[in-house]
């Protein structure tokens, strides 16, 4: 039976299908003005179960809207995670232009006899820009060699080797392969058996190029559950080298994407010049089959922008929220020079914000201690800051509202602060059950979702004395409907 429904967590500008349950991001590729995201899809149910790939488009990255399934289960397997291109020269022979979907065939081990093979990389092609779709007769078009987790294409063209190069998680390592035509595949190398984190198996990795003054570095994305650092499933990063054949990071630390709960599973789009956009589902692998929210089950988050900065002798990925989401911004309420007082300070008259989907800015030019509350009348509240002795930014959830779905849920999440300047500034995008904090131009970024039972639009700031934000302003975002 399908629970009551709670259009109050619906959110408004996130992706989330209008029924029943969805995981990962699959195949985003950008094709004639419009942004193609594919996802794992459940549609008979609310739980994980066999998986299709449910297809979404936008225009502007901002206002979604859900198409018929793209990909279904067939005699090989269920359809799990992968990618799309689109193949410009035809070297795949499917056509000039040719959509081009790269999935993993998960033959599912409690139907057939477990065989450590179930797991197999497979071709589909869609001729109409991405509506209709046909499997490719000879897949699978990379078979097992005998690895238990063998999943997750993410397949693009390197230009300077003139080749498709498949990124693919491989239970505690990335292997990649190359390709003249998708068809047929070598094996180029392996990465990460010994760096990185190992909490859990490596799943949904990502490869691209981006460049910092002027000098291209290779990022390597690489989710994994669990061993998150706030717990269960998250997305870790790599930055260095890659010739075409081998991935040399620079150095081999654990770096984090993004270090609130709900950020998993994060790929990019491809075949957009200029821009390197990337999303992840906004869940948990811990307790994703039990959020309360009906007729659907998890979303997406916003679309993030990344980029590279040197810190120290370091370079970290940043992410910042796309410049399409202005457009969704009323004109914001701005308050100047509030300064730290250890009483809270009742600010929800002051910021006028009307509804539980909006974007909170703050700056400071000394940044110390301070908490945000978002609250209700309930009592329940939702408790964001920095903890300036831990040098962490946090992430609360503990009392926000519905946690006894799952005993992991009430938690407080921290991440670490990755500069040394004086000041900050830091935003917060709000939608519904959703907070996604991005600071210090995106080198911090967290995501957590949590359930009130009514919208939390009271705000209280408790800070210390010493701290002046020089700015704190409220924006109401109104998602107008597409043209
Ligand atoms: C990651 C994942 C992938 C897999 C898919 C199955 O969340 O486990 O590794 O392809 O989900 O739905």
């Amino acid at each position: 039976a399908v629970p009551p429904a709670t259009p109050q967590y619906r959110p408004a500008y996130h992706f989330a299908p209008a029924a029943h349950w969805m995981n990962d991001p699959n195949g985003m590729v950008y094709l004639n003005g419009t942004y193609h995201l594919y996802f794992q899809y459940y549609p008979d149910g609310m739980v994980w179960g066999p998986m299709h790939w449910g297809h979404a488009t936008s225009r502007d990255l901002v206002r979604w809207q859900e198409q018929p399934i793209a990909l279904y289960p067939d005699s090989l397997g269920w359809i799990f995670s992968g990618s799309a291109v689109i193949d410009a020269n035809n070297t795949a022979g499917f056509g000039k232009n040719a959509m081009v979907a790269i999935f993993t065939h998960h033959n599912d081990p409690e139907e057939k006899k477990h065989t450590n093979k179930h797991q197999y990389q497979s071709l589909a092609y869609s001729l109409d820009e991405g509506k209709t779709w046909t499997k490719y007769a000879g897949n699978p078009v990379l078979p097992n060699p005998g690895i238990q987790d063998f999943r997750d294409p993410k397949v693009s063209w390197h230009e300077a080797s003139r080749q498709w190069v498949m990124t693919l998680a491989t239970k505690d390592r990335i292997t990649f392969y190359g390709s003249p035509n998708l068809k047929n595949w070598t094996k180029l190398s392996e990465f990460g058996e010994k760096v990185g984190a190992h909490g859990g198996v490596w799943e949904c990795p990502d490869l691209f190029p981006l460049q910092l003054k002027g000098q291209t570095y290779w990022v390597l994305i690489v989710n994994l559950n669990p061993g998150a650092p706030n717990g269960g499933s998250g997305t870790q990063y790599f930055v260095g080298q890659f010739d075409g054949k081998t991935f040399t990071p620079r150095s081999t630390d654990t770096k984090w994407a993004d270090y609130g709960p709900d950020d998993y599973a994060g790929v990019t789009w491809n075949n957009t010049p200029g821009r390197r956009i990337f999303l992840g589902w906004m869940s948990n692998w811990t307790y994703a089959n039990q959020v309360p929210t009906s007729p659907w089950r998890n979303a997406l988050t916003i679309p993030r922008e990344l980029g590279l900065r040197q810190v120290g002798t370091d370079i970290r990925l940043t992410s910042e929220p796309v410049k399409e989401l202005q457009q969704l911004a009323a004109a914001p309420t701005v308050l100047r020079n509030v300064a730290g007082q250890q009483t809270p300070t009742d600010l929800t008259s002051r910021l006028q914000m009307s509804s539980d989907k909006h974007r909170l800015t703050l700056s400071t030019e000394q940044l110390t201690d301070f908490e945000l509350v978002l609250s209700n009348a309930a009592g329940e509240e939702l408790v964001l800051g920095y903890n300036a002795g831990a040098r962490a930014y946090f992430i609360d959830r503990s009392k926000a509202g519905q946690t006894d779905f799952n005993k992991e849920f009430a938690s407080r999440s921290t991440a670490p602060r990755l500069t040394s300047a004086p000041g900050t500034a830091l935003t917060l995008y709000f939608d519904a059950a959703s907070v996604e904090l991005f600071a210090d131009e995106g080198l911090t970024v967290m995501t957590a979702i949590f359930f009130p039972t009514q919208p939390l639009t009271r705000v209280h700031l408790r800070s210390k004395p010493g701290i002046t934000f020089q700015e704190i302003s409220s924006a109401d975002l109104v998602v107008k409907p597409v043209k």
